[in-house]
């Protein structure tokens, strides 16, 4: 018998069927980046509206698509924490409401855990604990010490922008579409990655596992539009294609160095990672090939699952198994952790 995910922290309204061994049955993800392009960015009061609208007929495709009725849903699963307070009550509103009328719990789940466990759905149980959790998505970019699938440490993460909102920020910044990270990735292929010398902020202090891109993003800015030159004409395909590719090696780069030193720090032989900006094959390929040189089983789950998604709400079955599960005052939990309100 199967739980019903929902996902709606941010701009995906998501639901997804996953059966008690894993297997996703099905995932719907309605996205709004239409909604936000042209700002550039999340804006959260359209975002929570979206979620109105389409929450109902997508929690329906998906049991369509699974081949199931409402009737044999044993529990609702839904991400609570952290993001957008709007776009999140939306998702918790409906699974409560779902929940009470069919007569099962309720399981609130963490997005953020949920991006790693991506992992545990992508590689079975390649995915060994204690390891290293990598989360670079567009709200959040922070590495874990993870204990078990809903045990996470905190050992560091961005003082400033999120990978992905760097990502958006730069892409605007270049005159690119929304979201930023595959634009960028777009622009980037031909690029000369060592065309700029852009700042890689903290990656050589081995002291903290923090990472920073907000001056990096600075550097971006003035190479574009250096000082007095408001005027100057936009960048050719040529030297756009030399910034968009800089910029993400230095991105890439800062990432790599934090992922290495928390191996090294921890011990751990196993890095999962997760989170939006883990669909940049730069960065795939780059964590692929630190694990074979470093003897690290690196996983990475296929692009579809690293964007948000509700299947990574399969996450609930870990607390479901174990008789775990919230009431209906359940709350949600938006957090600090940089909540894309502040993405523009
Ligand atoms: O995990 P996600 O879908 O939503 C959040 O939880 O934030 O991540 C979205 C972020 C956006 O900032 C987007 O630009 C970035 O992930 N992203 C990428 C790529 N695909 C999405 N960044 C770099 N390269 C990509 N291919
Ligand atoms: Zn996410």
């Amino acid at each position: 018998m199967p739980l019903l995910a929902i996902e709606t922290t941010c701009d995906e309204t998501a639901a997804a069927v996953i059966g008690r061994d894993r297997t996703v049955l099905s995932s719907v993800v309605a996205s709004q980046e239409a909604l936000h392009a042209r700002w550039r960015g999340v804006v959260p009061e359209i975002a929570s509206r979206a979620h109105v609208e389409r929450i109902i007929p997508v929690v329906d495709e998906a049991l369509s698509r699974a081949g199931i009725g409402r009737g044999d849903v044993i529990a609702v699963a839904v991400a609570t924490s952290p993001g957008l307070v709007g776009s999140l009550l939306v998702g918790l509103s409906a699974a409560k409401a779902i929940a009470a009328v069919l007569g099962v719990p309720v399981v609130g789940y963490d997005h953020v855990a949920a991006h790693l466990y991506a992992c545990r759905l992508a590689h079975g149980s390649r995915l060994r604990y204690p390891c290293v959790g990598l989360v670079a998505s567009g709200g959040h970019t922070s590495l874990f010490h993870v204990r078990g699938p809903v045990d996470l440490v905190r050992l560091g993460g961005t003082i400033d922008d999120a990978a992905g909102e760097a990502f958006d920020k730069a892409a605007s910044l270049l005159g690119l579409g929304y979201p930023g990270g595959p634009e960028i990735e777009r622009v980037a292929v031909g690029g000369n990655p060592r065309a700029h010398r852009l700042p890689r902020p903290l990656a050589a202090d081995r002291d903290r596992l923090d990472l920073s891109f907000s001056g990096l993003k600075t550097a971006l800015r003035y190479l574009v539009r250096p000082p007095g030159t408001a005027d100057a004409p936009p960048p050719t395909d040529r030297a756009l294609a030399d910034l968009a590719a800089s910029f993400q090696q230095a991105v890439v780069d800062s990432i790599l160095a934090k992922v290495a030193l928390a191996v090294d720090k921890t011990g751990c032989d196993v890095v999962a990672v997760g989170g939006g900006v883990a669909a940049n094959t730069l960065l795939r390929e780059t964590l692929d090939a630190f694990g074979r040189d470093r003897g690290v089983t690196v996983l990475v789950p296929p692009k579809s699952l690293c964007t948000d998604n509700a299947a990574m709400g399969a996450i609930a079955w870990e607390r479901l198994e174990r008789g775990d599960a919230d009431g209906l005052t359940l709350d949600v939990k938006p957090g600090t952790d940089r909540a894309a309100a502040n993405r523009r």
